[in-house]
């Protein structure tokens, strides 16, 4: 049965993003500095009022007067190939500049994560997440901005960085949104390299391209699944030769709609995923919100369906009585392993890492190695 399934879901995988592809090219270079501020990490802030001439930020030399009046500060972290105006930047920022008063503070690693150097985009994380807490421990010491007021948002690697950021700080934020946290070369090694519930006072997470880019495995206090992820609707026909890259950036489009939606984009809670692909999951289980407006109350995984055009939301799920039906399978609603062995047999298989006879482990093991010499840089020893 196992087996069947896997074969199945190993259809979908044709799609990854490769991490082998930059190893020999010479283009790729992975960024050995440690200066913070650095000129590959740069901050853009933007308000209503500045959304086309964005103020870029000097964390070394911030001016209070920027963050006047004070305001929500959403800082949107983009992902592999991405800039200050590429997902979810292009998305979020408009959305969230046209319905509420906030700053916006979009960061530009772009020449750090260049196709085709995706091996080397995840070693230059750590740089890029230091930098970011630089800012931030700036922006809370020197009483610019709030410590309630700080959101962070990130996409992809982003979403990573969001979390490796946390290694950095001073202060645990308050809130960290994963967008489709990216997955080559993350599932194996130690929390401190992703996105993780221990990262934020909350973290929510939506997974849209579970069997490509993004991560299977729940990652935050409360993750949601739109569409359960190998395929969401509408990226067929918006991208034919490579539904995942839509799949992917339907994590920031959703969220970006769920800013003003007035249906809003509800999930019910199950499990987990596997369950939810054999149809166990109870049709009365309680409804969460997701996106901008998730309630910090909730937690575990929830399951909704969307649309496949703009707004997406299709509302409240009616409940119905599915009870007597899973009485005969005795489920376990608290076990959630299943899923992360079930994402690493899927990894392990994939035909691109195998064809190139690499080990991926030893792979893995060497960005492990080079992040914990960047841990040790005594840059900035958290105090807590
Ligand atoms: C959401 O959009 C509607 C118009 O469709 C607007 O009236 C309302 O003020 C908006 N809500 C927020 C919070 O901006
Ligand atoms: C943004 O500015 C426009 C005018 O430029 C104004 O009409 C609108 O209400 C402002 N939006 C917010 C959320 O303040
Ligand atoms: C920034 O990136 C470029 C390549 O785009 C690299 O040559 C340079 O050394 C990097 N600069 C710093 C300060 O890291």
């Amino acid at each position: 049965m196992k087996s069947s399934l896997f074969l199945l879901l190993a259809a979908f995988c044709g799609s990854i993003a490769n991490p082998l592809l930059g190893l020999v090219d010479p283009a790729c270079f992975v960024d050995r500095s440690v200066e913070c501020p650095n000129s590959n990490v740069t901050f853009w802030l933007y308000s209503n009022s500045t959304r086309d001439t964005p103020v870029q930020l000097d964390p070394l030399e911030l001016n209070p007067w920027d963050f006047q009046p004070p305001r929500p500060v959403k800082i949107l972290l983009h992902g592999y190939t991405g800039h200050r105006d590429f997902a979810p930047n292009n998305h979020i920022r408009p959305a969230l500049l046209d319905n509420e008063d906030v700053y916006v503070i979009s960061i530009d690693y772009g020449p750090l994560v260049r196709y085709p150097c995706y091996m080397q985009a995840v070693s230059n994380l750590p740089l890029v997440s230091r930098c970011l807490a630089q800012l931030i421990n700036n922006l809370l010491e020197r009483g610019i901005v709030q410590h309630e007021l700080l959101h962070v948002i990130g996409f992809s690697l982003g979403g990573q960085v969001a979390g490796q950021t946390a290694n950095y700080l001073k202060r645990k934020l308050k809130r960290i949104t994963g967008l489709d946290p990216a997955k080559p070369l993350f599932i194996l090694g130690s929390n401190s390299r992703r996105l993780d519930p221990g990262d934020a006072e909350f973290v929510d997470v939506i997974h849209t391209d579970t069997l490509g880019r993004g991560m299977m495995r729940p990652m935050g206090h409360v993750d949601f699944y739109p569409n359960f992820g190998p395929l969401q609707p509408g990226c067929l026909d918006e991208n034919p030769s490579d539904p995942g890259s839509c799949n992917h950036e339907r994590a920031p489009r959703f969220y970006a709609k769920s800013i003003n939606s007035s249906v809003g984009f509800w999930g019910r809670q199950c499990s987990s995923w596997l369950i939810h692909i054999f149809g166990l999951c109870s049709t009365q289980a309680q409804q969460a919100l997701m996106g901008y407006h998730v309630s910090e109350d909730m937690s575990g995984s929830f399951f909704l369906k969307t649309k496949s055009d703009p707004p997406y939301a299709m509302g409240k799920l009616e409940d119905t009585d599915n009870s007597k039906y899973l009485a005969k399978f005795r489920l376990n609603q608290k076990h959630n392993e299943i899923d992360n062995d079930f994402e690493l047999e899927l990894s392990e298989s994939l035909p691109e890492l195998e064809d190139n006879e690499l080990d991926t482990d030893e792979l893995e093991k060497q960005l492990i190695w080079q992040e914990q010499e960047a841990l040790d840089e005594p840059l900035f020893k958290s105090s807590l």
